[in-house]
């Protein structure tokens, strides 16, 4: 780069920026716009392919639950000390967080979640869950392996930016709330901005999906017993019958979205789970119910839960019999709102747009789905996006938590580059820009 293109550039970004620019940039628009490209020709090539593949297969075959991600984190564990990374453990009993670079600020964290399900996996194939009764139908075998593959990119190009790259593997996405025991723990001090990602069969391999602002749902749980007098089905008059009072709870509880919510705020009551009696001719002494409730604010959020502890005491009682409601939030903790921070997606549309073209970045509609990666963007800015892994020659991928669940392996190698680039070039970026504006969204704490 000539001189006079070096003026220009210090000119254009002083005025820009309207901030003193203290060392000379090292690295042009141009080169930088080239970080991601390279990237993803580098996370394609077989040596980096295949190592993600296999990591996420033998994951794959050996699902933990929640805080039980014993294996997996010893797995990951190895692969950052065989790649020389320093990392701390255990957060959260089975979390690891890994960093890479100067060790000092600023620090851009890049997350991935390690937890399975509880179900069992319905796909015929070599590297088939050996655990009965758990699976990983959520893709968090793959969110791991492109990390690590993000990790292997990073650490290769370790001497090419000022600053720290925190990796984090984090357990218990699916409802235990491990995101929220990790930033207790203090895994993630002083972090500057995060980033997270999700595959999905929903859109095209090689595409991305997120949106600024409110992304996911507030999500919370709750059971009710519904207590009655059990006794013979066909003398009812000396019973107090627990599957009638439930029913007309569930009934009930249908009014609070339909007649007590403002059409225009989304939310949701869903009743999943009923249980109670085992005979044709027994009314049983109890009824336990459980469901979920999702709200896009904090406000319509309380409001929902107790609304729902009310009608369901109160629905109970007209037919004479007790209910207790409980929202189990230590096993199950509520979990906020996913809010994309407005300038971190201005900066994800630039990054993926450089790699991927931005005819590839889809605007997505918010969802009724909840992340616990909602935790960390309530206290830090943060951004959430899909990675899209549909590939119609490959036959239908099924949605997450599908028994049917499968990843297209093709899909790796972008979250690798994607996590890599936009860690990479928000320090490159970072040190061209020394007091960006950060987390300019107002963010609600749950
Ligand atoms: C409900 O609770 C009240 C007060 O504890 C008790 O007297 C009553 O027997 C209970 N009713 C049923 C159906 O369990
Ligand atoms: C979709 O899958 C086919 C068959 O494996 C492959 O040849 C093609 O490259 C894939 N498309 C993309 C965009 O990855």
């Amino acid at each position: 780069m000539g001189f006079s293109k070096w003026v220009w550039l210090i000119f254009i970004l002083h005025g820009f920026l309207e901030l003193p620019i203290s060392a000379n940039p090292s690295l042009s628009p141009e080169e930088l716009a080239q970080i991601p490209v390279d990237f993803l020709d580098f996370a394609k090539k077989p040596e980096l392919f295949d190592w993600m593949v296999g990591i996420r297969r033998r994951i794959h075959e050996n699902p933990e639950l929640g805080f039980e991600e014993f294996d997996t984190s010893k797995l990951i564990r190895e692969e950052l000390d065989q790649m020389g990374i320093s990392y701390k453990y255990p957060f959260a009993q089975t979390g690891v967080v890994g960093s890479i670079g100067t060790g000092s600020p600023p620090f851009v964290a890049i997350r991935a979640d390690m937890d399975a399900l509880p179900m069992q996996e319905s796909v015929e194939w070599e590297h088939k869950s050996k655990v009965p009764g758990k699976m990983h139908a959520c893709g968090h075998d793959a969110h791991v392996a492109m990390l690590l593959g993000a990790a292997k990119i990073l650490q290769e190009h370790r001497h090419e930016f000022q600053g720290t790259v925190v990796l984090v593997f984090q357990p218990a996405e699916e409802g235990g709330g491990g995101a929220k025991k990790m930033l207790e723990e203090g895994a993630l001090e002083n972090i500057d901005a995060i980033f997270g990602l999700h595959v999905s069969a929903a859109y095209p391999i090689g595409a991305v999906a997120s949106r600024s602002g409110p992304l996911l749902a507030a999500s919370g749980f709750f059971e009710a017993v519904i207590s009655g007098k059990g006794g013979h089905a066909a003398i009812p008059q000396h019973t107090v019958d627990p599957i009638l009072a439930a029913s007309n709870v569930i009934v009930s509880l249908q009014h609070l979205v339909s007649r007590e919510a403002d059409p225009l705020d989304s939310q949701v009551v869903t009743v999943a789970k009923f249980e109670g009696g085992g005979a044709f001719n027994v009314i049983p002494d109890s009824v336990t119910i459980g469901g979920t409730f999702r709200a896009f604010s904090k406000e319509s959020f309380i409001q929902l839960k107790q609304r729902i502890e009310e009608v369901i005491t109160k629905q109970a009682s007209v037919q004479r019999c007790n209910a207790t409601v409980t929202f189990n939030e230590k096993e199950k903790p509520f979990i906020p709102v996913t809010i994309n921070d407005q300038d971190l997606h201005k900066y994800f549309q630039k990054v993926t747009g450089d790699m991927l073209g931005s005819q590839k970045i889809i605007e997505m509609q918010p969802l009724m789905g909840a992340e616990d990666f909602s935790f960390y963007s309530e206290v830090i800015p943060g951004y959430f996006f899909y990675i899209g892994m549909k590939n119609e020659t490959q036959g239908q991928f099924e949605r997450g938590h599908s028994p049917f669940f499968r990843i297209n392996e093709d899909v790796l190698p972008y979250g690798a580059a994607l996590h890599a680039s936009l860690a990479i070039r928000y320090l490159l970026e970072k040190q061209l820009q020394p007091n960006p504006p950060k987390g300019s969204f107002h963010h609600d704490e749950l």
